[in-house]
């Protein structure tokens, strides 16, 4: 069956984030606006403008047909969905319902995970360029963010320096390391000797891991994602891995998320910090959808997908390479992110990013403002659309933003 992704569907007036354009721009760049006769394309925050896997709709709408929404448990057709899934997609079967446990956000699985493991304004290692959602939400409760920069090798490709990992976490004041895998925005697809080796460091050091896996699905050809907690045997009984299926399958709006571990103490803690709040539980239909995206037709939906947007990436990576003199990129592996370094066109022009970034807003290329993710002279754009309206953007760049 092949699937649409070509479709352009009109986002405007469905209580979108992403096409509530106009709060956006005012809340990051007060004062500018899309000049008249200009159709805004969003592509900022990590949001698809694809439509959702038929077998999520019809997963949901087979629920609906029953007219009782009650308290409900979880049945194990849920937690069986997920367990399959990591066979079939990331080739691990060790799983067990045991290990799952529900999150109503992995960033708020995540904050649960910190609350288990540090104290009120403990130090936490993270990667830079780091993922906007981490900071806003460790800096929202106070602990204190640790950066170690990725650097780019030889090959253009984002590495970890494991040289400063080791040296900020000698000083014993660091407990708890949070990895993005894949790394966002950088579109890092972690190889398993890279994980190994922080998880070494980690060991060496008695770090416990907070894993971000949200991206894992997304993994373009060529790559292949490695859930941490199986690169060695402290990685899996020292990590809480954060999982979902809604970035891959549009879901966010439905809210639903899950957590994998293997420690029962670390389990049990999670558990019990996150029933504190009595907010984190099940969402019946989103549990639906979750079971829909994980069958054999949402793996299908997901290996077309993954085709459009490598094809995206080609198609943006190629205007960067020979139409928008000046801008820099690592390509992506996994993600649907574009990280541009916009450092030599703005040297060479002698203006400052924002200059950049508003004429994008103007022109209504709607993107994100690298600096939030430590980007000094970065932009992200978000590469999950149609590649007509992808071409579009692309276009404007070239003929309005980018010019000499
Ligand atoms: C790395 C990462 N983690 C978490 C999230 C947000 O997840 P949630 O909405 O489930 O909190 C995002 C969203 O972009 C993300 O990129």
């Amino acid at each position: 069956m092949k699937f649409d992704f070509e479709t352009i569907i009109d986002r405007t007036n469905t209580d979108s984030v992403a096409y509530g354009i106009d709060r956006y721009i005012e809340a990051s760049w007060p004062g500018v606006k899309v000049k008249d006769g200009i159709d805004p394309i969003a592509m900022w925050i990590a949001d698809m403008s694809f439509a959702t896997a038929p077998s999520v709709v019809e997963t949901i709408e087979k629920r609906l047909s029953h007219p009782l929404f009650g308290y409900f448990s979880a049945p194990d057709e849920y937690y069986d969905s997920i367990i399959r899934w990591y066979t079939i997609r990331h080739h691990y079967d060790g799983l067990t319902k045991e290990n799952i446990g529900y999150e109503n956000g992995v960033l708020g699985g995540l904050l649960t995970a910190m609350r288990v493991l540090c104290s009120d304004g403990d130090k936490v290692l993270l990667h830079s360029p780091t993922y906007v959602g981490f900071s806003g939400a460790l800096g929202n409760v106070g602990y204190k963010m640790v950066l170690s920069d990725l650097k780019l090798d030889e090959n253009n490709i984002y590495r970890m320096d494991f040289d400063d990992m080791e040296e900020k976490l000698s000083h014993g004041d660091i407990h708890v390391a949070i990895m993005c895998n894949p790394h966002n925005p950088s579109g890092r697809v972690w190889e398993k000797w890279e994980l190994e080796k922080a998880c070494a460091l980690f060991e060496k050091y008695n770090v416990y891991i907070i894993c971000d896996e949200i991206w894992s699905d997304l993994i373009l050809p060529g790559y292949q994602h490695t859930p941490l907690f199986t690169v060695s045997e402290y990685a899996k009984t020292h990590s809480v891995t954060l999982c979902a299926p809604s970035k891959t399958f549009s879901l966010a709006g439905l809210v639903g998320a899950y957590h994998i571990c293997f420690d029962p103490w670390m389990n049990a803690r999670m558990a019990k910090e996150s029933s504190n709040t009595h907010y984190n539980s099940m969402n019946l239909l989103s549990m639906y959808a979750s079971i829909g995206a994980y069958t054999d037709t949402g793996a299908q939906w997901l290996d077309q997908l993954l085709t459009v947007i490598d094809e995206n990436v080609n198609v943006a990576l190629d205007y960067v390479h020979h139409r928008l003199s000046g801008v820099k990129v690592s390509k992506p592996q996994g993600t649907y992110m574009f990280f541009m370094d916009c450092e030599d066109y703005c040297k060479s022009h002698d203006i400052d990013i924002d200059t950049v970034q508003r004429r994008g807003i103007e022109h209504g290329v709607i993107w994100q403002d690298g600096r939030n993710f430590h980007g000094p002279y970065h932009i992200r754009l978000n590469l999950a659309l149609p590649t007509a309206l992808l071409k579009e953007a692309l276009q404007r760049l070239v003929n309005d933003v980018f010019v000499d």
